[in-house]
């Protein structure tokens, strides 16, 4: 693997190689090991042309666990406010000598351009474009679905597949969404049947494509496919405004339809869990009931965030041997 652009680049085995390794890498952690050596010397740049809470932090904390040095760049506050292209801000980046580039943009492909373009000799990561991809993300989802439904070892049968069978429902604004198109895609290689549950309005041309049902009755979905898992997506307001659409339905009508809240919650399964990738609107696709409720895993998502970068990083920069050293370097 020489870079992590798409969900869709990663077979079986790539996706187990990573999820064990991030198994490994949460070991470490929990051994108290804080900081291991593997990447001494090497240098992480965080190019983030978007805004970024969870992933930008993640991504920083995972480098410096792994003894990297980091360059976190932010668009804002940076000479792309005086219109500096993303190829000249690459180059610069590179001519401070970057190993592995997180670059997270508002256009879909910039990733690839970057990564294609001779811009950087690094390992590119993408940390979401667009409305595109964002496979970290799908990674730690995948992660945390198999910590829970399945067992930290994962499933390990004839298929390889460690999710075979788990029924995970994603509910929402799929239309604008990274997070859906990267989880669609990851959890069907992984052997997860997924539905896809949404408002006409917020369905994508071209879905029938995508190896997963639709629905447009979360309620008919909870009772009568019984997900193991919901994973609830951000209604993304700045990208329909900045689109010229107006928020169809109406965020009432929306809530009725397709928010998580304490009456849904409870006819889910007694097993099931219930995921979102952050930030969330509370109150809008999920209640503050469902959300803080015990079957919500959305804190530990992001915990499971770093192992999975960590993992990442690891794999990229570090090749291919299957364990991480545990040297200790500090506390
Ligand atoms: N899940 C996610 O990408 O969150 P951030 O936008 O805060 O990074």
């Amino acid at each position: 693997m020489r870079h992590l652009l798409s969900a869709a680049d990663l077979d079986v085995r790539d996706a187990v190689r990573i999820l064990d390794t991030a198994g490994q890498m949460a070991a470490t952690q929990a051994r108290e090991i804080k900081k291991l050596p593997t990447l001494r010397g090497r240098t992480v740049v965080n190019l983030f042309f978007e805004d970024s809470t969870r992933t930008r932090i993640s991504f920083e904390t995972a480098a410096k666990r792994l003894s990297a040095d980091v360059i976190n760049f932010s668009a804002k506050g940076s000479s792309v406010s005086k219109g500096e292209s993303l190829k000249d801000t690459a180059l610069t980046l590179q001519a401070m000598g970057a190993d592995a580039v997180v670059i997270r943009h508002q256009s879909s492909g910039a990733p690839h351009t970057l990564a294609h373009a001779g811009w950087t000799n690094g390992a590119v990561v993408n940390a979401g474009d667009g409305t595109h991809q964002h496979p970290t993300q799908a990674l730690l989802d995948a992660y945390t679905l198999r910590r829970h439904l399945v067992g930290d070892g994962g499933r390990s049968d004839v298929s390889g597949q460690d999710l075979a069978g788990l029924r995970v429902a994603i509910v929402g604004d799929v239309l604008h969404s990274r997070v859906a198109r990267s989880n669609v895609q990851l959890l069907h290689t992984l052997g997860a049947h997924v539905t896809l549950v949404a408002p006409p309005t917020l369905v994508p041309v071209g879905v029938e494509a995508w190896p997963a049902r639709v629905s447009y009755h979360l309620d008919e979905v909870i009772a009568d496919d019984k997900p193991d898992a919901v994973m609830m997506l951000r209604v993304q307001r700045e990208r329909m405004s900045s689109a010229g659409g107006g928020f169809f339905p109406s965020p009432l009508e929306y809530t009725r339809g397709f928010g998580l809240d304490a009456r849904r919650l409870d006819a889910l399964p007694d097993h099931a869990i219930v995921l979102h990738p952050g930030p969330m609107n509370r109150g809008l696709e999920i209640s503050a009931d469902a959300a803080d409720s015990p079957r919500a895993v959305i804190v530990e998502q992001v915990a499971n965030g770093v192992a999975v970068r960590m993992a990442v990083l690891y794999l990229l920069l570090a090749g291919e041997s299957p364990a991480p050293t545990t040297t200790k370097v500090d506390a």
